[in-house]
């Protein structure tokens, strides 16, 4: 007998019935689930729940729906009509007031290649795309192993570090910064920038306090770039930074507004999301000593082991649309308009595209993850980030060949966008 769905209602009690069994799954919001200490400890068994119960669920709490199925959201993300243009629907439900007070940070965002659709996004994209083709990333990779090797000499007479602290954070924050042409010693104030915006988009229950401390970072941040832009029109150099400045002067191609918000979004995207690559990574090897023993003995896999670390802990857990016309998928009605998520974390571990998904596999084949999104706003930085897991590793790998975990537990931020521990203890 055909699989029987009734949903009455928008997240109402949904009545399942196959082949003569008749299950009630009792509205359960997922939504409430999100972002409990629980949830953050260990998100996974929710999102197989999710996909297996309800993959395409209504969140009443948080009103907006939500996605885990990889074909639905491999899909979805290639099409480009569902809008990424989707700030206003993030702040909808807050009250005018406040709204109100968050409008600067909400114009930065809206002027974000991140949130912007074509032609917006074609246009702002083409600017930077040429100084991240994987070729120019390419002519990185001596500074990169530089970077890498003497934030290992600071540690490396001591036989121990917390591997976030003093290896995943800086490696990513130094790169970027010298790409931009941010000089060293004004490098310190973008970590509380990058993190103030990180924790405002995995904000979701929307507390009024981290919304604000992310209005102030954002105006702190832009007074920043407007200053260096300044300095940049009189004494161009060879930097992102100097490139986005000479499309601004050219008027038609970048507004000033744009130019800031995008060297936020570029500082930020650089930051966060490589530190939590390195970090998730590090941490699933040294859980997994038959995968390690296997990479340690061939590090000729290093490009596969890197692209299994990105699937098997997403770094960037979720990002959103919004539905472009009334939709139905998965037997149920989206209507146009509305907040989507897609959670690539839960489609990374969807067994209907990945063999074992809950084991960490060095050598997976065939593994076409979505931890860099897809279609039009597929990862900007990937190459980047690609090659700075893969020196970092391998530099681990080499020079600390019997590292260890110096603890059992581990704590992860609480973020629902972004995975990534706060700290990591490990000796040699
Ligand atoms: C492991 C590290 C990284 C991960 C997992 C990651 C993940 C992602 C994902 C999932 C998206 C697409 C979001 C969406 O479709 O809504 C994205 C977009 C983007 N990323 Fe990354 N990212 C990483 C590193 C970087 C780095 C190092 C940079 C910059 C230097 C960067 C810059 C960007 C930009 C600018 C976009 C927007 C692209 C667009 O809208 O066309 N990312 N990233």
């Amino acid at each position: 007998m055909a699989i029987d769905l009734l949903q009455v209602g928008w997240g109402g009690a949904a009545r399942h019935r196959m082949d003569g069994e008749i299950r009630w799954n009792m509205s359960e919001d997922y939504g409430l689930r999100l972002g409990t200490p629980a949830f953050f400890a260990d998100p996974y068994p929710t999102f197989e729940r999710m996909r297996s119960e309800d993959p395409v669920h209504w969140s009443p709490a948080l009103g907006r729906w939500h996605l885990t199925r990889y074909a639905d959201i491999d899909a979805l993300l290639r099409e480009p009509r569902w809008s990424a243009n989707r700030v206003r629907l993030f702040l909808g439900s807050l009250p005018t007031e406040t709204r109100k007070e968050l409008q600067p940070l909400e114009q930065a965002l809206v002027n974000q290649m991140l949130f912007a659709d074509p032609p917006d996004h074609t246009r702002l994209r083409s600017l930077v795309s040429k100084a991240f083709t994987p070729r120019v990333v390419e002519r990185l990779r001596p500074r990169i192993a530089a970077i890498v090797n003497e934030l290992l000499d600071q540690v490396a007479a001591t036989h121990r570090m917390d591997a976030i602290r003093d290896f995943a954070y800086p490696l990513p924050a130094i790169v970027i910064c010298e790409l931009l042409g941010v000089p060293s010693e004004e490098r310190e104030q973008f970590k509380h920038w990058s993190s103030a915006l990180a924790a405002f988009l995995g904000n979701y229950r929307r507390d009024p306090e981290i919304d604000r401390q992310a209005l102030a970072t954002g105006i702190e941040a832009a007074d920043y770039f407007r200053i260096t832009a300044d300095r940049l029109r009189e004494q161009p150099r060879d930097d992102l930074l100097s490139l986005m400045v000479a499309a601004e002067e050219q008027g038609d191609r970048l507004s000033v507004e744009e130019l800031l918000a995008n060297s936020v979004l570029l500082l930020g995207a650089g930051h966060e999301t490589t530190t939590n690559l390195i970090g998730n990574g590090l941490l699933a090897l040294l859980r997994n000593s038959d995968q390690r023993r296997r990479l340690q003995n061939d590090l000729s896999l290093m490009p596969m082991a890197v692209e299994e670390f990105l699937r098997y802990e997403s770094p960037v857990q979720v990002t959103s649309r919004g539905a472009p016309e009334d939709v139905e998928i998965g037997g149920k009605r989206i209507a146009k308009g509305s907040l989507v998520n897609f959670w690539i974390a839960a489609a990374n571990r969807d067994p209907e595209r990945f063999a074992e998904p809950n084991q960490l596999d060095v050598e997976r084949q065939n593994n076409r993850h979505l931890a860099f999104g897809a279609g039009i706003h597929f990862c900007l930085g990937a190459p980047l980030a690609r090659l700075e897991g893969q020196i970092a590793f391998t530099t681990l790998l080499e020079r600390m060949p019997n590292m260890k975990l110096a603890t059992d537990t581990v704590e992860w931020q609480p973020n629902i966008s972004f995975r990534g521990l706060t700290a990591l203890s490990v000796t040699w």
